[in-house]
């Protein structure tokens, strides 16, 4: 924060390398930060007002601003992620602002803010993955955090792998989809989606241990997995999304891919040998985004 109160933000975008929907019930995953970024600039004024090219601005902005603390203040942010696309342009919003209004906060406690602003902002119980990953995310690794503890560390990530998020183009808010409803089947215990979330677990840690061992052909059968458990067990693809998966998965250079994230439409992930990235585009036949890992807003 300058003398005169004005501020400025940046926060990440991020992707999921793996363990979909086990962050609201205390599991593993290994989401990396993207090298998409938010930046948030602000001053104090007499009311919150907030000019964003993300939708609901306005309601996230005042949501971590109130929790931080913070008088009212206008804000401007830019961004070049995606918003809809399933890379958290949520997220990164927030935590660019908690960045600006708040930098001396230990990144996990500003994480776990933002966490509750978007619950608030906008009555979707998400969990701490997202919010995280945009914190303390690091370029050149992935991020195993254990939501249950909050502990964390980071696993390197090969540079002679491509993560390319292939936008679905169905774009949604999570606000309309069964995500809740998802998060309360889950923690109800029913058999199908506990399924999901006890297979997901075994597969974080066995994709570590692939990464740790250079076994990229492992990852990539690992994803694939990830996705038939997200479509049958947990049932939040979408013909169309799987139609994708598909694409990519049969394209050469593919390791494998998967929905990713909350799912219901956003985006699949992918990841691809670099050299052999060539027509993969024309291949799934929508925009993909090549990304490099970052760091996050908390994090360098
Ligand atoms: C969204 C939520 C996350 C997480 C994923 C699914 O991205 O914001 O907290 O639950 O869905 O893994």
């Amino acid at each position: 924060m300058r003398p005169d109160g004005s501020w400025t933000g940046r926060a990440p975008g991020r992707v999921n390398l793996i363990g979909e929907h086990v962050d609201y019930l205390g599991g593993r995953v290994l989401p990396c930060a993207i090298d998409r970024f938010t930046i948030s600039t602000g001053e104090p004024a007499r009311e919150w007002e907030v000019i964003s090219p993300v939708a609901d601005g306005l309601r996230f902005v005042r949501a971590v601003g109130e929790r931080l603390g913070a008088p009212p203040q206008r804000v401007r942010v830019e961004s070049n992620v995606p918003p809809g696309a399933g890379v958290s342009s949520s997220a990164a919003l927030l935590v660019s602002v908690a960045a600006g209004l708040r930098p001396d906060l230990p990144g996990a406690e500003a994480a776990l803010a933002c966490q509750a602003a978007e619950q608030a902002a906008r009555g979707v119980m998400v969990g701490v993955m997202d919010q995280f990953a945009a914190a303390l995310g690091r370029a050149g690794h992935a991020l195993l955090l254990d939501t249950g503890s909050l502990k964390y560390r980071y696993v390197p990530f090969p540079a002679s792998v491509l993560i390319a998020v292939v936008d679905s183009g169905i774009e949604r808010d999570l606000a309309d989809t069964p995500y809740n409803q998802r998060r309360r089947e889950a923690e109800s215990g029913m058999p199908r989606r506990r399924r999901h979330v006890e297979s997901e677990l075994r597969r974080v840690d066995a994709f570590v241990a692939a990464l740790e061992r250079g076994d990229l052909a492992a990852l990539g059968r690992l994803l694939d997995e990830s996705h038939a458990s997200l479509r049958d067990d947990f049932e939040v693809s979408t013909p169309e999304v799987d139609a994708l998966v598909a694409r990519a998965a049969a394209h050469p250079g593919c390791l494998g891919a998967r929905i990713m994230g909350a799912g219901f439409g956003g985006s699949v992930l992918a990841l691809v040998e670099a050299g052999r990235e060539g027509g993969f585009e024309a291949a799934v036949g929508r925009p993909v985004l090549f990304c490099q890992t970052a760091d996050g807003a908390y994090v360098g």
